[in-house]
């Protein structure tokens, strides 16, 4: 149960990838959360990464590939994963595989989720997070039961600084440059599952498990 979740920022991977990762006891690693904690710690790939987020571009292959190899050791990896917004060019895409098969293993689905660019960016402007336990809110299609605070652990929401409309819009570029031709790549492998992104969180829940059913994962 190796997969890779794959989709334009704010199409909904992440909520999709806790809900489905926790039902099949598998591991949900996002580079995007493992990166913003690494800038939080100010570690030197933090450093490193904070002001290329904050444009909307790709932190450098190497130091991606590092903290995807060391996250892929973790015990909750070893019943499968998702990578959540890994790979995200041909090269990382390469790179992962190289991992994979350095421990006998491969992807078994990559899921494409899909959604026009007009419904993208009410996604991202409205989502709010949690910077202690990064819950994920949206101020209209999921918001939380205080306005502005968390409903886990209380802590103030706040606004991601690449959800800015200037900087989604040079993520959007990134991600139409760099990361779409990887649709291609994966469906050459056949191993790609396109899944439309339109509608509520439990409307495009209920079209990912019926492409990609327990007894198929
Ligand atoms: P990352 O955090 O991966 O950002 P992203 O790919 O742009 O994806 P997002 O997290 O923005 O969106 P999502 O699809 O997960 O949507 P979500 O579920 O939150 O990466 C951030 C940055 O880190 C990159 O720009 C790059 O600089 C760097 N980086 C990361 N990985 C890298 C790599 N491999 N190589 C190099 N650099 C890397 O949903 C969005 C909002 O919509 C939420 O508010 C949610 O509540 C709401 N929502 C979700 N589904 C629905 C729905 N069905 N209806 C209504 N609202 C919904």
């Amino acid at each position: 149960m190796r997969f890779v979740f794959l989709g334009p920022p704010g199409v909904g991977k992440g909520t999709q990838a806790k809900g489905f990762a926790a039902q099949r006891g598998i591991a949900h690693i996002s580079t995007g959360d493992m990166l913003r904690d690494a800038v939080k710690n100010g570690t030197p790939a933090g450093l490193k990464a904070k002001p290329i987020m904050e444009a909307g571009g790709l932190v450098p292959d190497d130091v991606v590939l590092e903290m995807v190899g060391e996250r892929l050791e973790y015990e909750d990896a070893k019943p499968g994963f998702i990578l959540d917004g890994y790979p995200r060019n041909p090269k990382q895409a390469e790179d992962l595989r190289v991992m994979l098969e350095q421990r006998g293993l491969a992807l078994d689905h990559v899921v494409a989720f899909e959604l026009d660019v007009e419904a993208i960016v009410p996604r991202l402007s409205g989502r709010r997070s949690c910077p202690q336990c990064g819950a994920v809110y949206h101020v209209a299609a999921n918001p939380p039961k205080r306005a502005g605070v968390c409903d886990k652990c209380d802590t103030g929401l706040i606004q991601r600084k690449d959800d800015q409309p200037e900087v989604i819009r040079d993520r959007m570029k990134t991600y139409a440059e760099k990361t779409e031709p990887l649709i291609d790549y994966y469906r050459k492998a056949g191993i790609l599952i396109p899944v439309e992104g339109a509608g509520t969180v439990e409307e495009v829940r209920g079209r990912l498990e019926a492409a990609v059913p327990v007894e198929a994962a």
